[in-house]
């Protein structure tokens, strides 16, 4: 049982209208389910295997789902880099470790598996890449066409070539991903397609299930959850999951909540320094760290609620920053992640430091996107292999001089 409801005047819709935001106000919607009405057992959630599924209670779809196995990553403690910066109670959420290599595979199981179910035959998005990816796969899955809407030239490789594999129909845009968002809204809009960005609240459910999962896997709430913000639909999600956790009497407490952005792309940074009511959107956003580079994020209400009320913070990462974190999970970690996810852990380096989190934290870092995801900047910092003839003499000679 549940409705979706609008975050700023409360008016209340059916399940199965489709609704993107308010049709008094404007702003956006969220699930809210009838928690009373609800028979959720821990015990039973602990006899299911660790995914998005654990928690279908929590999930408004009730036909079989559109799924890949998605959910169940690993939360690996960061021994190394969390000696070094002062933190040893430091964890990293590998959601690269997903069916399409990111946590939006989590938001697409639900996603896809409601447009089936609300009976729409045709799925788009905008994307910075990962959310492409995955929805062209799950459409794959659900046997239904999807299209994608990129910002040309700015998509790192694997994306465009995981959405192009399956089948999707792959159209660049000459213009930033704010702008294939708001042509994706129109024509969802005018001709009915099913929009599946995160403005979608069904989408969000599926990634709330991150914070579930943090929660079984270590045991306890941890002090403070850090995702990286691009669109704030992650943040917003993972917040309003614990949310629901605390209703029902299964949390006591929430973690601070805490956004890292790319300092060219930061508006939700400014936004929260500044104590502003909304963000001011950013024109030109810029950063190497492609997922992430948004001037206009959608779900930012949702975002500045979850890092205020929980006392979080948000920080900006330069791009020298985000890469040299991508190479030390990498090196020192073994954690091979997209530069996005290296920003999250890059800003709870720079707020170690700045002593804004303190060394006694439990502090979970979400790393959202594999390494493979973007090929071309992992290169790009690496030295290319040593090319030798095809004799054991040579390589010999060459490990010596290394
Ligand atoms: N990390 C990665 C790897 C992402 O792909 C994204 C968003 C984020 C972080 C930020 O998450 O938008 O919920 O704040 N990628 C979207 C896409 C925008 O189209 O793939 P957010």
């Amino acid at each position: 049982m549940y409705r979706l409801t609008c975050v700023q005047c409360g008016r209340s819709y059916p399940p199965d209208e489709i609704l993107y935001t308010c049709r008094s106000c404007g702003h956006l919607l969220f699930v809210e389910y009838d928690l009373d009405s609800l028979s959720i057992r821990r015990e039973e959630w602990d006899r299911r295997p660790i995914s998005v599924w654990r928690y279908r209670e929590l999930l408004p779809v009730t036909i079989p789902p559109v799924t890949l196995k998605e959910g169940g990553t690993p939360l690996y403690p960061l021994e190394r880099i969390g000696e070094e910066i002062g933190l040893p109670h430091l964890y990293a959420k590998h959601e690269g470790m997903n069916p399409t290599g990111s946590f939006k595979d989590r938001g697409m199981t639900v996603g896809v598996s409601m447009a089936l179910q609300l009976n729409k035959s045709t799925v788009a998005c905008a994307s910075t890449g990962n959310t492409s990816a995955s929805l062209a796969a799950y459409a794959a899955k659900a046997g239904i066409p999807a299209v994608v809407l990129l910002p040309a030239g700015k998509v790192a490789l694997g994306k465009v070539a995981q959405a192009l594999m399956h089948g999707a129909n792959v159209i660049s845009i000459r213009g930033n991903f704010d702008k294939a968002l708001e042509m994706v809204q129109e024509l969802c809009i005018s001709h009915g397609l099913y929009l599946l960005n995160s403005i979608n609240p069904f989408r969000l459910e599926g990634q709330k299930t991150i914070g579930f999962e943090v929660i079984d896997q270590l045991g306890c709430v941890p002090d403070r959850i850090v995702l990286p913000v691009g669109n704030a639909g992650n943040i917003s999600a993972v917040h309003k999951g614990l949310g629901e956790l605390h209703a029902l009497g299964l949390i006591e407490r929430y973690p601070m909540m805490t956004g890292i952005q790319a300092k060219g792309s930061s508006p939700v940074v400014r936004a929260i320094r500044e104590g502003l009511p909304e963000v001011i959107p950013e024109g030109e956003p810029e950063t190497v760290a492609t997922a992430i580079r948004i001037g206009a994020p959608v779900n930012a209400e949702k975002a500045l609620t979850a890092i205020r009320k929980t006392g979080g913070t948000a920080e900006w990462v330069t791009d020298d920053e985000i890469l040299a974190m991508q190479r030390d999970l990498a090196r020192k970690e073994g954690i091979g992640v997209e530069p996005a996810s290296a920003a999250s852990v890059a800003g709870v380096r720079k707020l170690a430091l700045e002593g804004v989190i303190d060394p006694s934290e439990r502090v979970v870092c979400v790393v959202t996107g594999h390494l493979l995801k973007d090929p071309e900047t992992v290169i790009k910092q690496c030295k290319p292999p040593t090319e030798i003839d095809a004799d054991v003499q040579s390589l010999l000679s060459t490990l010596r001089s290394c």
